[in-house]
Order: structure tokens, then sequence, then C-alpha cells
């Protein structure tokens, strides 16, 4: 089946009214235990690797991951997409490497620290969108910063997040503006802020609409019906993994994430990719310590790593279950991207 653009992957969702959830990927392990889950569910899917995953496998390194991928699991489609890039270069050199789409987070300064101007925003992610078309290659943007409307904050533990408080303007997605900024930009997905953050300290309580706004999507969707909402910040940090890292000599205090309902109501109001990392991560790590509770004299990697992978999977399974994505693997034929390029030359893919 090999790349599919994002834009053709949530094309497909939106007539299909279905989400796709974005896992972030690092490695080997990361990779097999997704395409598992999608090959089981018969799931297209998205693959995403931030800046910190670049610099940690290199390019070359995680794009043979996923050509590897593509090879090993030819009947599913897979989107690679760079995730938080923070500028221009960040992006180009993805698409160079192999990428399908990029993120272009112009919602936070190169530094992804800074809150940016509207118009900066906009400027470097037009400009970013207009490169990436002539090759037919994806772009998802950002309006509004992530942060969380209980305490104003970003958390440092992300790669990208802001520094110091956050006004409630800043922290939820405006549906004006953001009818305004595609217009000006012409993205192909638009991430929104409605009081997610990425980490597992989201929320000090099982979220309500005071500090969870769903009902801003479902404003910016009906503003904006033919754009593909992005929610970003979206693990469910489930209970069962908070137990199982502080069972085995963890100390992770009591958090909450997304609940998973949210997600399926924000499907409802054009919401269609959700990125999901920070469930990964504890799902692996949390059988590392289990591992190395229960088996003190193992030292084999491959005994840590086989549990956490089908954790990982069983996961990734369930959230391509609960969004609709199961099933749709085989009903998309991956478009090369010099034909995303001539739709994008003649006007075709507009969504505004
Ligand atoms: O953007 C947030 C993702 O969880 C990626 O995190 O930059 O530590 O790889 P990272
Ligand atoms: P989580 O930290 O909630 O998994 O969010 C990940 C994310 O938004 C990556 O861009
Ligand atoms: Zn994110």
């Amino acid at each position: 089946m090999g790349l599919i653009t994002l834009r053709q992957l949530l094309d497909h969702a939106a007539e299909n009214r279905y989400g796709v959830p974005a896992f972030n990927i690092n490695n080997m392990e990361q990779g097999l235990a997704i395409l598992n889950a999608a090959q089981k569910t018969e799931s297209p899917v998205i693959l995403q690797a931030s800046k910190g995953a670049r610099a940690y496998a290199g390019d070359i390194m995680l794009s043979h991951i996923v050509v590897a991928l593509s090879k090993m699991y030819p009947l599913i489609p897979i989107c690679m997409h760079q995730d938080h890039g923070n500028n221009e270069a960040t992006c180009m050199t993805a698409i160079k490497h192999g990428f399908t789409s990029v993120m272009m987070d112009g919602s936070l300064e190169v530094d992804q620290k800074t809150p940016a101007s509207y118009e900066y925003n906009a400027n470097i992610t037009q400009k970013v969108v207009e490169m990436a078309h002539w090759v037919g290659a994806s772009v998802e943007g950002e309006l509004g910063v992530l942060g969380s409307l209980e305490t104003g904050e970003a958390f440092k533990e992300d790669g990208s997040g802001a520094e110091g408080k956050l006004e409630t303007n800043q922290l939820l997605t405006d549906p004006d503006q953001a009818l305004d900024f595609v217009k000006k930009t012409d993205v192909d997905a638009l991430a929104i802020a409605c009081g997610t953050s990425h980490g597992a300290y989201k929320f000090s309580r099982k979220p309500d609409g005071d500090i969870l706004a769903m009902e801003v999507i479902e404003k910016i969707h009906q503003k904006i019906p033919k754009t593909h909402l992005v929610m970003h910040g979206s693990s469910s940090v489930p209970q069962y993994l908070q137990d199982l890292i502080n069972e085995n000599g963890g100390e992770m205090s009591q958090t909450y994430g997304v609940p998973v309902e949210e997600i399926e109501r924000g499907i409802k109001s054009g919401v269609r990719k959700i990125n999901i990392d920070t469930d990964c991560r504890m799902a692996i790590t949390g059988y590392f310590r289990k591992i190395a509770k229960d088996k003190p004299s193992e030292f084999d990697p491959r005994k840590f790593a086989i549990p956490g992978m089908k954790a990982m999977e069983d996961l990734c399974a369930d959230r391509f279950e609960r969004f609709g994505t199961a099933g749709h693997a085989g009903k998309i034929k991956a478009l090369p991207l010099d034909k995303m390029a001539a739709s994008y030359s003649n006007g075709e893919l507009k969504q505004i």
C-alpha cells in the first residue's frame, strides 16, 4: 500500500466520519506495536516524529524504520508526519527524508516556548504550506496555545510547550480567527486549543466542560466545517497504567487525561487527527518497571520490551476501534505525492 499523505487520509476519514489516532514514534519497538495494532484492526495509521524523536533516532534510522514498516505491512496505508515542526527548515528536511506530512506549529515561536503573534503564525504557516504543496505533502497548522485551563500553564515535560502563564483567550482557539487562518494559510488540517496539554498531568480531576472545552471545537467546526481538526494532548492517561507504574516502583501522582468518550464527541464535530504519545510511553515503561521488579536477575532487553510492546499494541488497537478507524485500511488507495501536488495546483483541494 505504501505511504499516504495526511490530506488524503483525513479527507477519507471526513467522508466516512471517523478519526485517526496519530501515535508518536521514536524507535522500532513503537513502530511494530502500532503497526501490529493497525494490522489486527485493519486501520490506516499516522506515525509522527517530534524534533526530539528525530534527534534521538536520527533521520536516516527513522526514515528506514518507516520504509521497513511499509514493506512489512503492505496492506496498511501509513502517513509519516512531522510533529510540532518549529520552522521552515524542520518541515522541509522532514519532507526530504520521506515524510508525507508536516506540522508547522506557529502558535509558538521557533523556540517552541514563546507564544507567537497571530501574524507570525499565519505568515510562517502560509510559507510552509506553499512549499509543501509544491511537492504534494500535507501541512497541519496550529491556532491557539496548548495548556491547562486550570493553571494557565503548559507542562515542561514535553518537547514543545509554552513557558509562563497563559490567558484564557490564548488557551482557547477563536472560531472567527480560525476561519481567517485557514483562508490565509490553506492548511490541510488545523490543531486547535481547548484545554488539553502534553504529558501526563493534564487535569487534577476528571475533566468537565470548565476545563476541557469541547464546545469550542463544536463552534470551530460550525465555522469551518470542511477543515480537518486536530486534538493534541489527547492521551487518556488510563488509571491502569498509572497503577502499573506506581505498583512497580514508580512515583506518579494521581492525574487525569482526556476521556476517550470526549474524543468520540470531538470526532462527531470534525476532529480527524488525535495525537497520542504519553499513553504509549506509559505502557512501555510501565512494563519495563514490572519486569525489573518481578525478575531482578533479567538483563535481556527483549524480555523488557516484549510485554511493553504488547501493552502498547492493545492500547493502540483500542483507540483504532473507538475512533472508528478500524476496517478502513483496505478502502483507501494511497495517491503518490505528484498526484497530490497536481490537485493542489489546479485548486481541487481548497477547503474554503
Ligand atoms: O509534542 C509532544 C510529544 O509528546 C513529543 O514529545 O518532544 O519529548 O518527543 P518529545
Ligand atoms: P499526549 O502527551 O497527550 O500524548 O499528547 C501528544 C501530542 O499532542 C503530540 O503532539
Ligand atoms: Zn502535540
